[in-house]
């Protein structure tokens, strides 16, 4: 029997902004501390953007990957970047990187699913290859999401930071080996921000702009059941125990969320790659910046079975199990 095309992730690149931020420059702004920063989250450090763009950063982190796929960008049959923060509603962040890379044979689009957008774009690339639709494509996760946080709110604006990664992905009978997603709109104002408020001089509206506001704990409670309920149905619809899993590259919101997770799946820490403590939250760009960093310092064989699972705003979680 012919396999089925699943696909397979062949190079990887990042970008992040060139500005660093620690806890302590923000404590010099606002009324918090690096003790209050680090002890609650893990975060110590982000990168914010001063001239850099959502869709520079992901030209260049695809420019990278694509380098260390060896593919070229006319290869490209299809782009996805998972953003909630592209410069432009229209054209999508996806087109301008087709642009920026002179991808001219793809087609590209952009998925909104916070900080599950790079295992939402991941995924529907597998689909697409599945299906035969596409061969080879560029995932990106990336946000400017200093450009929606209110730095008048320090429970929030603490915590997010800037970047951009990507992988490229080619139709191979090995990869992608299981799939897990889900939402939960319902819980959906438990991590908001309003687009735009209506401009029509015909209707009175309040034209004060809306940035983006979280209930943390209640984002926390769906994280930690969340999550690992999720790892474990990849784990069983793959026929593998927690162990067998050499890292967990998941989404970098919060070092106490990453801590009981490994309790709840029994695996100590060190399977668990950080990036929190030197990037914050990067929302859609997490998992590919984290996967991405732990590759090029060579952690990864040939073989290696990784799991990378992303959650948060929507409420959204999607987890993927590979092989690399
Ligand atoms: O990426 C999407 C997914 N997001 C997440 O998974 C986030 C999940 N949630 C969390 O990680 C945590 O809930 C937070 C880190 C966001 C917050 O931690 P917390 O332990 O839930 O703190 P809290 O919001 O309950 O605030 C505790 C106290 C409050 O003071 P009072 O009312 O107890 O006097 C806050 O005003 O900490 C205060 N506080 C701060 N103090 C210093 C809030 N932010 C700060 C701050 N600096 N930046």
């Amino acid at each position: 029997m012919e396999n089925r095309l699943t696909s397979r992730i062949i190079g990887t690149g990042s970008c992040l902004p060139e500005n660093v931020v620690t806890n302590d420059d923000l404590s010099k702004i606002m009324d918090t501390s690096d003790e209050w920063i680090s002890s609650r989250t893990g975060i110590r450090k982000r990168h914010l953007v001063k001239e850099e763009t959502t869709a520079g950063m992901s030209i260049e982190a695809g420019k990278r990957a694509l380098q260390q796929a060896g593919v070229s960008p006319e290869e490209l049959d299809l782009i996805v970047v998972g953003t909630l923060t592209g410069d432009y509603i229209t054209p999508s962040t996806a087109c301008e990187v087709q642009a920026g890379l002179g991808a001219i044979n793809a087609t590209a689009f952009d998925i909104n699913a916070a900080c599950s957008g790079f295992i939402f774009g991941l995924q529907t690339v597998n689909a697409y290859i599945s299906a035969g639709m596409c061969k080879t494509a560029l995932v990106i996760g990336a946000e400017t999401l200093s450009k929606i946080v209110d730095w008048n709110d320090r429970s929030t604006c603490v915590l997010f930071g800037d970047g951009a990664g990507a992988a490229v992905v080619k139709a191979d009978t090995m990869g992608v080996l299981a799939c897990d997603h889900g939402s939960d709109g319902a819980k959906g104002m438990y991590l908001a921000g309003l687009n735009r408020t209506n401009n029509n001089p015909l209707i009175q509206t309040d034209k004060a702009l809306q940035y983006v506001q979280m209930d943390g704990q209640e984002v926390y409670k769906f994280a930690v059941s969340t999550v690992p309920a999720s790892i474990q149905k990849v784990l069983d619809q793959a026929g593998l125990a927690p162990e067998d899993i050499k890292y967990y590259v998941l989404h970098q919101a919060n070092l106490r969320i990453l801590q009981s997770v490994a309790k709840r799946l029994k695996v100590p820490m060190d399977r668990f790659p950080i990036s929190l403590d030197h990037c914050g939250n990067i929302s859609a760009g997490s998992v590919p910046i984290l996967l991405d960093e732990v590759n090029q310092k060579g952690m990864l064989q040939k073989g290696d079975k990784i799991i990378m699972s992303g959650f948060g705003g929507g409420l959204t979680w999607g987890t993927c199990l590979i092989e690399w």
